[in-house]
């Protein structure tokens, strides 16, 4: 099968490799669509380390085509979502329904390893890393039953798919993180795919003052179209000030989808005394976020979220169904559709990705 390989920091390439076969309890999914997230590019620029050779992509959607041994949840032929919450089921956190923090999963996934600690993906004799439990950018994968969600037919993949990861994210930190509340006001640092989302998010909640941030025109129009009722350019609006004109204590919660230097730090700003702010960018590792304590002392709070802290089997066909029923645009995020040979060129370093979401199309799969 075809797959996106990064060998070495800021070079991608399509290669072929062997269609891995699905063990115990895991699933063989044909790739349909998969969103190119942040992430990947940031495993490209080395900005978050990745084990290599690895096979890149982790916002897949699919239809089954074959199960392991010990699998029932899901079927041949059904369309599923790739999520990037991979969990055993059995660890302290799963049993605290924390399950995008499981012990076991979040120490293997971001590894490039499964659940068992061993990778399903070759090329003859060399073994290669998976990206957080599944590699999608490839035309198969395989992935651990709990982290392949059933989803309704009808639903295009390319917008299903953007919930495995970035939309997922957003709308659940929004939703299950924050969580926001009703009438509440709401500041978004980032408007990529996953800020998007998480106002979205805040307008499915009911916020009722949505404030945008970020550079670029059309994100800050998306944002606009998708749910913001306010949107400034942090270099060149005094953020500050017009948030806290706005709200007039400042905003209850604040959500930074960026993760450079200084951008949690504006979303902590922002929010009011006992206000809170949850952190889910992150463009390195090595960043680090600072804080007056003064601040901590008025009770704001900051926390932050993998994976929106979603609980797949349930959050995201809610999600679905909510966008079916037009109150979660999540196809206003689908800004263009390339092929898997377009992928070296998108995680370019060099290479901006275009607002909303570039999302990979294979052709003729659901
Ligand atoms: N916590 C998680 O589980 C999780 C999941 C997915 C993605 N992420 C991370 O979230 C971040 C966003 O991902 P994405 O896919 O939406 O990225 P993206 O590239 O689609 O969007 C990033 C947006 O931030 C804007 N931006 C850049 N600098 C800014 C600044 N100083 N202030 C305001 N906006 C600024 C850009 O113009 C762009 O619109 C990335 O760091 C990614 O790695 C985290
Ligand atoms: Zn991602
Ligand atoms: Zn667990």
């Amino acid at each position: 099968m075809r797959a996106a390989v990064l060998r070495e920091i800021g070079s991608v390439a399509i290669e072929e490799i062997d269609r891995p076969v699905p063990k115990m309890g895991e699933v063989l999914v044909k790739l349909a669509a998969t969103g190119i997230c942040h992430t990947d590019k940031s495993m490209v620029s080395g900005g978050i380390p990745a084990a290599v050779p690895l096979v890149l992509g982790h916002e897949g959607a699919g239809v089954v085509e074959a199960v392991g041994p010990g699998v029932d949840s899901v079927g041949v032929g059904d369309h599923v979502v790739l999520s990037i919450v991979v969990s055993c089921g059995a660890c302290y956190q799963c049993g605290l329904g924390n399950l995008s923090i499981c012990e076991v999963g979040s120490l293997m996934s971001p590894g490039g390893l499964m659940l068992d600690g061993t990778t399903r993906l070759t090329k003859g004799d060399e073994e290669l890393f998976s990206l957080l439990g599944q590699s999608s950018l490839a035309e198969y994968a395989v992935v651990s039953a709990r982290s392949a969600v059933p989803i309704r037919k009808d639903i295009p993949m390319t917008v299903a798919s953007l919930l495995a990861c970035g939309a997922g994210t957003g709308y659940g930190a929004a939703v299950r993180r924050a969580p926001v509340s009703l009438g509440s006001s709401v500041v978004v640092v980032g408007c990529g795919g996953v800020g998007l989302a998480a106002i979205m998010g805040a307008r499915v909640r009911g916020a009722t003052t949505i404030v945008a941030v970020d550079p670029n025109p059309v994100a800050r129009e998306l944002a606009q179209k998708v749910g913001a009722t306010h949107a400034f350019d942090p270099t060149k609006d005094r953020v500050l000030r017009e948030v806290n004109t706005l709200t007039k204590r400042g905003a209850d919660f604040g959500f930074d989808a960026v993760g450079t230097k200084g951008t949690v730090e504006l979303a902590f700003q922002c929010v009011r005394p006992g206000g809170d702010v949850v952190a889910i960018g992150i463009e390195d590792a090595t960043n680090e976020v600072e804080i007056d304590l003064y601040s901590l002392l008025m009770q704001k709070r900051v926390t932050g979220t993998f994976a929106g802290s979603l609980i797949p089997q349930i959050d995201i066909p809610a999600a679905l169904e909510l966008f079916v029923d037009g109150r979660l645009p999540l196809d206003a995020l689908v800004s263009e559709t390339y092929r898997l040979e377009d992928v070296p060129r998108l995680l370019d370093p060099e290479f901006t990705l275009p607002p909303g979401r570039a999302v990979v199309s294979f052709e003729g799969v659901a």
